[in-house]
């Protein structure tokens, strides 16, 4: 459930109308439901009360520093990836002892950077990084605590580019290779192993696969124990899917129930690093039409977003609603339309053969679920500014991240004297 919907035939975000909103700020722009973050936050805590998880929010769904602090306000910890992660996570108030670092490339630096705020975990994804983590910790008069991130190999049933658990794939060791790994880590004298990690995919709209890749990570924690490596915690991941249109994911009462049956008896402190499930349907786009144009056989919406603002449609095929702020006259006919953006790449596109009310120019649209992996992957080309970010909570709204200027874009380039 999401706080954006229709009041007085004007689509509000929460009390917010959005017309007077884009009016505002100008388009395109995300726009955040606190509400709804909130909501959803609170419903995968409840769903897990028994067993008091640290939830680690994945930052890369979205690490806007709003959306981190009111994450952090509800006791949100927070999953990384790099140091400018971590340096967001703690801008936000969250605390190092509730921070978990995933990632297959980390560098010296954020190793050290990470271990100078005693973070609570790292992931660790190779022997290589396992050794050089080890040195540095050593070196520091540290002990990291550690996870090793298995690679079950479990088909996701997911997009192939969001897929991370099968034996192709470039994150986590073999399941079957991890055992003399932890022997050698419980070696260590700069690690303290604590947990095994596992994480297969994202958008997962199926059960059957969390199931199975936390029945074989139970099997190996046994393996573990039984070889005398203690693991007091496990990290189960995120990858949780939402409904972008009609697909039905598992209830998080469903996915609790699979957790709990999986693993429950091992009596591990649980981790868990949601993100999409958290922050994606908190958040839209808002896009205004530039232009209709009518082709032989196609109908082209020209929205003022592009594929540099909200690439997943193009990068993963994604489906995300769209919906009218005001919708057109009752009259207007309802036809097959291609949503596309100003980019000079025939990819940008949002939505092709998209059954809907042809809009007007002028009119404004929303790209629904665009909470998690919009803004944060957006970027400057076709020398695009990167598109404000706001806030709302009840009748409030507040500008969380401003248009960038272009004295902000061409101020990162230099001319070398010599040319
Ligand atoms: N933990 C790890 C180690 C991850 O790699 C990810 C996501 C998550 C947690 C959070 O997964 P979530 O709960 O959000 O599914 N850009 C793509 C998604 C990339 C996901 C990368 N890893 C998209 O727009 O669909």
């Amino acid at each position: 459930m999401d706080h954006f919907d229709y009041k007085n035939g004007v689509y509000h975000a929460e009390d917010v109308a959005l017309d007077t909103l884009a009016a505002e700020v100008g388009t395109p722009f995300y726009c955040y439901s606190s509400a709804t973050l909130t909501r959803h936050f609170n419903v995968f805590r409840e769903h897990f009360a028994a067993e008091n998880p640290k939830i680690c929010y994945a930052v890369k769904a979205n690490g806007n520093l709003a959306v981190l602090r009111t994450l952090a306000k509800l006791g949100a910890g927070a999953d990384v990836v790099s140091e400018g992660e971590i340096r967001l996570a703690m801008a936000a108030g969250i605390k190092p002892s509730d921070i978990v670092f995933s990632g297959i490339g980390k560098s010296a630096q954020e190793m050290k950077f990470a271990l100078g705020h005693d973070i609570f975990q790292f992931n660790v994804e190779s022997e290589p990084e396992l050794e050089l983590l080890n040195f540095i910790a050593v070196k520091m008069g540290k002990k990291a605590r550690i996870a090793i991130r298995v690679n079950p190999d479990v088909d996701p049933e997911t997009h192939a580019k969001i897929s991370t658990g099968q034996k192709e794939s470039k994150f986590g060791i073999a399941m079957s290779l991890a055992l003399p790994v932890y022997d050698r880590a419980a070696k260590m004298a700069g690690i303290d192993v604590q947990s095994v990690s596992v994480h297969i995919g994202s958008q997962l709209t199926k059960l059957a696969p969390f199931a199975e890749a936390f029945a074989r990570v139970r099997g190996f924690v046994e393996t573990l124990r039984a070889a005398g490596i203690p693991i007091s915690t496990l990290d189960l991941g995120g990858g949780l899917g939402i409904p972008y249109g009609k697909e039905q994911p598992p209830l998080p009462e469903a996915y609790s129930d699979i957790v709990r049956r999986e693993v429950g008896a091992l009596g591990c402190k649980l981790v868990f690093e949601p993100g999409r499930v958290l922050v994606g349907n908190a958040g839209i786009l808002v896009t205004r039409v530039l232009y209709v144009k009518r082709s032989e056989n196609r109908i082209f919406v020209i929205v003022d977003a592009a594929m540099n603002d909200l690439i997943r449609p193009t990068l993963y095929s994604a489906h995300h609603e769209i919906v009218s702020v005001v919708p057109p006259a009752g009259d207007a006919p309802t036809e097959l339309v291609e949503v596309v953006g100003p980019v000079c790449e025939t990819g940008d596109v949002f939505a092709e053969q998209r059954l809907m009310k042809v809009p007007n120019a002028g009119d404004l649209l929303v790209l629904r679920s665009a909470g998690a992996y919009g803004a944060v992957m957006s970027g400057t080309y076709n020398a695009r500014l990167l598109i404000p970010e706001v806030m709302v909570s009840g009748e409030k709204h507040a500008l969380v991240r401003p248009r960038q200027t272009y004295e902000e874009l061409l101020g990162r380039d230099k001319i070398p004297s010599w040319i």
